[in-house]
């Protein structure tokens, strides 16, 4: 992987580029601004918008193989090893559980990925970031494979203000913090934030789905995008998109990076393109 090479298409002049630190560095997103932490999202999507689809032998949603690449991964790590947090979800947690998803909640202790491990520990970053789960009904379990780490990792649990405070008490005996961050249900952007920041949180990455992402983006918290743009057509009638919710006013995106894969270890090209989030007042 350290030797794949990319055409970066933008910014110009167009030029080869290693894909190896491409986001940890040239266009990365780890920022130490001391008023607002930056938060960040990435994605995999199909050329016609598909991020998830069922199949015949897999009536669930999921992400499809053919969307998955050993070059992607590698950029997902480089975007997660900038995290001082993680934001992830209920639903990840059960689908952990059930061993139908492995554990993203920590970098893999792989020495392909030893370079990543390297880069937190000279910037004064705990080995892994740590970890805010959101969740509404806030009725998940916390894996073994989640536990391994928690000696180093913290673990909070975000929900709105609504929920019934009995669904909270179990997490406070285990010793997790739960940030009440939006007036109903939900979690929403701005309060969620707000008490990150006030922990001291700087660089926070989305590691969730197109609910939050859509809650993030309405509450004009996203600050950068990251897309990965597989060269496939999937179709199908049940999909999902980035996006899950009412309609937004437009968050304008502009493009920090376009690099093109002409071929990766799936067989398909994929764009890997980054983008700045800007709100209209
Ligand atoms: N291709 C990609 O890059 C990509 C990335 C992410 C996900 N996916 C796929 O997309 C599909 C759907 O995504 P998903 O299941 O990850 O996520 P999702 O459908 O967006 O959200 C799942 C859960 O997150 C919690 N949640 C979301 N927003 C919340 C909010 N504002 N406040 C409180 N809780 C909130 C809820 O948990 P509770 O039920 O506990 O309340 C909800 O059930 C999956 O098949 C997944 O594999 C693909």
């Amino acid at each position: 992987m350290s030797a794949k090479r990319l055409l970066r298409l933008f910014p110009l002049p167009c030029a080869e580029t290693g894909l190896n630190n491409i986001y940890l560095e040239e266009f990365g997103w780890h920022r130490s601004d001391p008023d607002k932490p930056v938060v960040a999202a990435n994605f995999v999507t199909s050329l016609d918008g598909r991020i998830a689809v069922t199949s015949p032998t897999d009536p669930g949603m999921g992400l499809p193989d053919s969307l998955t690449s050993r070059e992607d991964f590698r950029l997902f790590l480089e975007l997660h090893a900038q995290a001082d947090c993680l934001v992830t979800h209920g639903e990840y947690l059960r689908k952990l559980e059930d061993g139908k998803l492995g554990n993203i909640l920590r970098l893999p202790d792989e020495p392909e990925f030893s370079d990543l491990y390297a880069w937190r520990r000279e910037r004064g970053l705990a080995p892994c970031p740590d970890i805010v789960i959101a969740s509404s009904s806030m009725v998940f379990p916390l894996p073994s494979s989640v536990k391994k780490g928690s000696t180093e990792q913290k673990f909070y649990v975000a929900t709105g203000k609504a929920t019934d405070q009995a669904l909270h008490d179990p997490w406070h005996r285990r010793g997790l913090e739960v940030l009440q961050a939006g007036s109903s249900f939900a979690v929403e952007g701005g309060p969620l934030v707000a008490e990150l920041a006030r922990r001291g949180y700087r660089n926070i990455y989305l590691v969730a789905g197109p609910k939050m992402l859509h809650t993030m983006i309405r509450d004009r918290q996203l600050d950068k995008l990251y897309i990965s743009v597989s060269h496939q057509l999937l179709g199908g009638m049940d999909f999902k998109t980035m996006l899950d919710g009412e309609p937004l006013k437009p968050c304008r995106l502009r493009l920090n990076s376009l690099l093109l894969d002409k071929s990766s270890d799936n067989g398909f090209g994929q764009f890997f393109t980054s983008f700045e989030c800007t709100y209209d007042e």
